[in-house]
């Protein structure tokens, strides 16, 4: 994904538009540019890398004086990171300047048609093909040109555009990826996220999709998806600046990770009242669930693992049968779903387009669609049967750890309440439970109080290791995926995580003298079967690290493991929470001594909205 940002008032357009992007680099940090309304024309600035390179290049060149401008900072998709596809783009005439989110599906057919008439293109982008065709639909009303042009693309995105003939004019719409509009006294901004917007004004204007608004530095008009005027209401913005600051720690990772104990409290908050689940769902999902009879989890990254122990926990509190995909996959599988099926769409972001569609599909065959989300009215929110919002907040690290951890608690919630609403669960054991969900904030609190020195001290171990296994079976399994995730993601050490029981199958025969194991234990239950598998990787030479919940282990297991970590005391099936902050911290730390870029890591995006 990338971000998109516009403003246009009564004061220079320039620093706003880089202090809105800075606070969009998440979504994408290959490129940046900007694009201004001038006398003498659209004047355009941008560069490779971060947005301190733009910067820098503004800050040796002239002041502008210009009062309106568009910004954008990338993700690459289409064509390489370098200027020449860095966004904004132009159009042959310099009438019409571009910044885009998104794919357009069409734009190779598009492309060559604007080439057979004669258009020469200069990025390898799909966007460029939007500014040529404004150009060539262009008869000096910009509205129409905008119509006509929005009318050929196919594909899901947000668009900010200039044009020349209406300085002090941004049009911007929604057609898959979210665009949000605000106005202050002193002008009219335009955001991919109300992050960037936060410092400027309490309320906004969220576009729906299909909705556009052509910008005025005092006046705002909204168009429908046919581009016929209507009225919207503004909304307020639930958040604090500082939500979205530093508060003095190195990095947004690190804050994150510590703002989990709050983070896992305001989840259970949200959905226990009186010793009892009621989920904080847009409308009534109990009914529904009671007859639901098949369970599908889809998501992508992170959220994908919270998918898999979302499986694991509807089978063992409800009995019935639930199922883990990668949207990616399911997508463009045939798994067949009906009424009787609720599909689940777990995603942070509410935009990764691949869990969108998944969700169309799932839609398009009948079935009951809840999103997770963390994002208020994303796409996946907006286009759900229902949502829960997991309501952890602006996480503005690349790296997801206390959004995951709040969908790791709502689908425990959402597990625990369908084997209630199935009587699977007696009083008894769902008052442990409820317990349980309720101790989660207090024992995050306290594992992060001892966990950062234990995770820093054996990040300084094994920071140097060329390859790391990570281990687990059930929930301590899908824990070890997100934990190699994690830190795959942040150090860039290559580590991957296998079922414990599957390892002999084949990938034993990498375990040589030295290699590096992570054996994720936290569940009492199959603690001992995982240390089995210890105990065939360490007779080969392995060094072995067990994460395992305190006290659980004999003194004869103690003493073969190279390293054990202990982790607070729980319910078996919960340890994976603790455990994911176990090893958030750890990938935190290694990253940290291997001097990586930990809040912005290479080639990533906090979420992908193009296949
Ligand atoms: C990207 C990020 C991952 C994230 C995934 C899903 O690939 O790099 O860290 O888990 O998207 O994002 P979502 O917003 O759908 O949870």
């Amino acid at each position: 994904m990338c971000g998109i940002v516009g403003f246009t008032g009564k004061e220079r357009a320039v620093p706003y538009l880089l202090d809105c992007l800075s606070s969009l680099e998440y979504r994408g940090y290959d490129s940046a540019g900007i694009a201004l309304s001038t006398e003498k024309g659209i004047e355009i600035t941008k560069c490779q890398g971060k947005l301190s390179v733009l910067s820098g290049v503004l800050a040796s060149k002239r002041k502008s004086d210009s009062f309106c401008g568009i910004g954008h900072t990338r993700w690459a998709t289409h064509g390489a990171p370098d200027e020449k596809n860095a966004h904004p783009h132009m159009s042959q005439n310099g009438i019409f300047a571009v910044v885009h989110n998104g794919i357009i599906e069409n734009y190779a057919e598009i492309k060559s048609e604007l080439m057979s008439l004669g258009y020469v293109f200069k990025s390898e982008t799909d966007t460029e093909v939007i500014a040529h065709l404004l150009e060539k639909n262009y008869q000096g009303d910009f509205t129409s040109a905008v119509r006509k042009t929005l009318g050929r693309l196919e594909g899901s995105y947000a668009v900010a555009i200039l044009c020349r003939d209406y300085p002090g004019r941004i049009f911007c719409c929604r057609w898959g990826s979210p665009i949000v509009i605000a106005k202050n006294e002193n002008g009219c901004f335009v955001s991919s996220d109300v992050i960037s917007l936060m410092k400027y004004t309490d309320e906004v204007y969220r576009l729906e999709g299909g909705e556009s608004a052509m910008v005025d530095s005092d006046e705002i008009t909204f168009f429908d998806r046919k581009m016929k005027a209507i009225e919207k209401t503004s909304q307020k913005i639930n958040l604090r600046v500082s939500d979205a600051q530093k508060k003095g720690f190195d990095h947004f990772m690190l804050k994150e990770i510590f703002e989990q104990s709050e983070t896992a409290s305001q989840t259970i908050r949200e959905n226990i009242r009186m010793n009892e689940i009621e989920l904080n769902c847009s409308e009534n999902l109990s009914e529904r669930l009671s007859s639901v009879k098949r369970i599908v989890f889809v998501g992508c990254g992170s959220a994908y693992h919270v998918c898999l122990i979302g499986k694991y926990l509807t089978e063992k509190f409800s009995g019935i049968c639930a199922f883990a995909e990668t949207a990616s996959e399911w997508r463009y599988g045939d798994s067949p779903l009906d009424g009787d099926c609720l599909a689940v769409f777990i995603s942070q972001s509410g935009e990764t387009a691949d869990t969108l569609a998944a969700l169309r599909k799932a839609k398009s065959q009948g079935a009951l669609t809840l999103g997770i989300v963390n994002v208020v009215s994303s796409s996946v929110a907006c286009e759900s049967d229902y949502v829960i919002y997991t309501k952890a907040g602006p996480e503005i690290a690349v790296a997801t750890t206390k959004a995951y951890t709040a969908q790791l608690l709502t689908v425990f919630l959402l597990a625990i309440k369908t084997g209630r609403l199935k009587g699977k669960i007696t009083d008894k054991n769902y008052e442990e439970l409820i317990s349980e969900l309720e101790k989660s904030g207090e024992i995050i609190s306290s594992l992060l109080s001892s966990m950062p020195v234990v995770a820093e001290k054996l990040a300084e171990e094994l920071y140097t290791s060329d390859y790391i296994y990570f281990l687990g079976r059930n929930t301590d399994y899908a824990a070890a995926m997100e934990g190699a995730l994690k830190l795959r993601e942040v150090s860039y050490i290559p580590c991957e995580a296998y079922a414990a029981g599957e390892l002999k199958h084949g990938t034993i025969s990498l375990i040589e003298k030295g290699s590096v194991v992570i054996a994720l234990m936290g569940n009492k239950e199959l603690s001992m079967k995982t240390f089995s598998n210890i105990r065939e990787v360490k007779s080969r030479g392995a060094r072995v690290i067990a994460l395992v919940q305190k006290g659980t282990l004999g003194t004869q297991e103690k003493a073969e493991a190279d390293r054990i970590i202990e982790l607070p005391l729980s319910h078996s099936a919960f340890s994976c929470v603790y455990e994911g902050v176990a090893l958030q911290l750890f990938a935190y730390y290694v990253a940290k001594k291997r001097g990586c870029d930990i809040d912005k890591p290479r080639n990533l995006a906090k979420s992908v909205t193009v296949e």
